[in-house]
């Protein structure tokens, strides 16, 4: 959804309360000036500093940044640590063993709660137990669970013995989870039985057989499930293993492997403008800095705080916000299972209260389904909760239209505590433009300020800056320690993907428009390329065209987005039969059936909210199907454009009349 109309218009600022500022881990704006001028005056001194305080370093880095093979920048690379020795251990003896560290709350309103002690002997116990089967330092796992403690455990046992892992989100199919399998070389797989949300189970192992069953997966020599439900699910003996088995009977301690700080933690897949989707790869050390500082930074993160993260484990918001940064920092959070509207659209507001939360982070789609859930059922507004615990709330995945800002921060944040409209994409790790709640004053829809060490900057066609106010494309001038570091894989594709020649190959392109106003804020303005953000989740418009064109009936299909109320945008599908265009009747059995077929072949995410069928696709003389036309089209607005370079122009008026 586009924020244009308020862009640079915007007049209302909102202050943080004088005391949140006052105790603020970055307090005023002067305090946020000095970090940003120390990070311009001595680049490598500032992040060097940083990652010896923020981290404990098995063997200290002696060189910060290395830029000899740029873009494929490292950072304190001869340093050694070990991930989960620093989210875990390190809390063992600073006082925090038997703080909470997870208040796991269940679909169905169960609450179970681990302290550090405990949540370092899961791991440790799981960890021997992926140990004893063989598995070691550079191998790679799929993780493809549910939200829940065993999923942080999953991930922390693997960072603690240098496998790489790479989580698939349980929302994607069969289909999808095969491909990541394959692309990322997985030696085992770590599911559940079936996952719970809603009240509805839904299967995740028989999913995992249907993806081994696809072929390519033949490295896989164990599957490893999670007890969820204990509902009846396929069983290979002999590759198939329970999670409390493997780790029945393993010590409470495992020594933790210490890898390279380029060492890579994961890999997730994300979506691009086309081909298939690429494995974004992290590293350990600059990865895991960045996550701990913006804990502290963003979230203002204090002993005290219960914090919580209504994200899936996965999107890089999970691995980030919730597995690694709340526990880098030792603060207790909350990890939730289930929906936003089971049993109710209060379900948000209960959690709050119940476990009385201090800092709230969620999705623009899921405030504003919840303006409409309040609005058709008043006695689940936040306005019949008792909210008074929450200090901050945040905001991330896409823009925030001033309207939701404002609902949110009025009936959510009972208009004390500052939105952090946190900007950032699976490929920088962790936080890159956001306000900070002692320091900036917000503008509802903005994401305001880069944080200290980014060099965040618009610029033209040619990667020349442009004048405030002026849009452009959103690049970052400088790397910094979180960003990803190659395309699993695919080295060619991350440096033509983030680093194109056309921009001098030196700044990191976002994919992102994005405009300043007089005061230096930053407002998106949405992709500048074939990707949608529908509620907060990235697609590519060329997958789910693939996905359309691979059924039997379709000979092409061209898929745009649309702006949606809800999801921000919505999926509209344009397509052309191998046989001639259905009528009305006939047209609503096929796009059902298209629409679940889309579901099989990517996830339901990716379903077209609307299919309309056409003789042809707008074309040029030369065959490129115009797009830019049938995002006009898709919005039910006329044409305004010169239509005389289309093959066809009377195509339009036919897949303009919505069936
Ligand atoms: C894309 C990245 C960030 C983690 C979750 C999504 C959009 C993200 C914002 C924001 C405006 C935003 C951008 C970005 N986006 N946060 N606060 N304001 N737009 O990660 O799936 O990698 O998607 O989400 O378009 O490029 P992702």
């Amino acid at each position: 959804m586009s924020t244009i109309d308020s862009v640079l218009t915007e007049t209302r600022v909102f202050q943080p309360p004088a005391e949140l500022v006052k105790q603020a881990n970055i307090s005023g704006m002067a305090a946020y000036k000095a970090l940003y001028e120390e990070a311009e005056r001595d680049f490598e001194g500032f992040w060097g500093r940083l990652a010896r305080e923020t981290l404990q370093w098995s063997k200290p880095f002696t060189k910060v940044l290395d830029e000899s093979n740029a873009p494929f920048y490292k950072w304190f690379e001869d340093g050694e640590l070990n991930v989960s020795y620093n989210c875990l251990d390190v809390h063992l003896t600073n006082g925090n063993a038997d703080k909470v560290a997870i208040i796991f709350e269940s679909d169905d309103g169960k609450t179970t709660k681990v302290t550090y002690r405990e949540l370092h002997a899961r791991v440790c116990r799981f960890a021997n137990g992926i140990k004893a089967l063989g598995y070691k330092k550079g191998d790679r796992s799929i993780i493809y669970m549910p939200m829940s403690i065993e999923a942080v455990v999953a991930m922390q046992a693997c960072a603690r013995l240098g496998i790489t892992h790479s989580v698939v989100f349980g929302g994607f199919s069969a289909k999808s989870l095969q491909e990541r399998i394959v692309d990322v070389g997985a030696s085992f797989i770590i599911t559940a039985d079936e996952q719970v949300r809603g009240g509805r189970t839904i299967p995740l192992k028989p999913a995992v057989e249907e993806a081994i069953a696809m072929g390519g997966c033949e490295a896989v020599k164990k599957v490893i499930v999670y007890r969820r439900t204990g509902g009846n699910v396929p069983w290979v003996e002999g590759r198939d293993l329970w999670m409390h088995d493997v780790e029945q009977g393993q010590p409470d301690t495992c020594e933790p492997v210490q890898v390279g700080a380029e060492h890579p933690l994961f890999v997730l897949y994300t979506s691009g403008s086309t081909g298939k989707p690429k494995g974004v790869q992290h590293s350990s050390g600059g990865y895991l800095l960045w996550a701990a500082l913006t804990m502290k930074w963003t979230f203002d993160i204090k002993p005290t705080d219960v914090y919580w993260c209504t994200a899936d484990v996965g999107w890089v918001t999970g691995h980030t916000y919730i597995t690694y940064g709340p526990l880098a920092v030792g603060a207790t959070q909350i990890v939730f299972e289930g929906v936003p509207t089971y049993p109710n659209a209060g379900r948000f507001w209960e959690i709050i209260q119940k476990h009385k939360a201090t800092i709230f982070y969620t999705a623009p789609t899921a405030i504003r389904s919840l303006i409409k859930a309040a609005e058709a059922s008043p006695d689940h507004h936040p306005k019949k909760y008792d909210l008074s615990s929450l200090r901050i709330i945040g905001s991330v995945g896409e823009p925030i239209n001033p309207e939701a800002w404002v609902w949110y921060y009025t009936n959510v944040g009972g208009e004390r505590c500052p939105i952090v409209d946190t900007w950032w994409q699976t490929e920088t790790g962790g936080h890159m433009i956001t306000p900070l709640p002692g320091v900036t004053g917000l503008k509802p829809g903005s994401c305001t300020l880069p944080l200290p060490g980014i060099f965040a900057a618009i610029v033209d066609e040619t990667g020349a800056d442009v004048e405030l106010g002026k849009g452009g494309f959103l690049v970052v001038k400088r790397p910094w320690p979180a960003m990803i570091r190659t395309i699993w894989g695919d080295p060619e594709r991350f440096k033509k993907s983030y680093y194109p020649e056309e921009l001098g190959g030196k700044y990191y392109l976002a994919g992102d428009g994005a405009n300043r106003d007089a005061d230096g804020y930053f407002w998106i303005m949405g992709r500048i390329d074939d990707v949608l953000n529908v509620s907060g989740h990235r697609l590519g418009t060329m997958e789910v065209e693939s996905a359309l064109v691979a059924h039997p009936l379709v000979a092409e299909a061209a898929v745009v987005g649309r702006p949606d109320d809800v999801t921000g945008e919505a999926v509209v599908a344009f397509v052309v039969l191998k046989r001639a265009r259905p009528d009305d009747a006939e047209a609503a059995e096929i796009a059902k059936e298209l629409r679940n077929w889309v579901a099989k072949e990517i996830g339901p995410i990716a379903k077209p909210k609307e299919i309309r069928f056409g003789d042809n696709l707008p074309k040029t003389r030369s065959g490129k199907i115009m797009r830019r036309l049938l995002r006009v089209v898709a919005k039910g607005e006329a044409i305004t454009q010169d239509v005389s370079t289309l093959e066809n122009p009377a195509i339009l008026e036919q897949l303009g009349k919505a069936l």
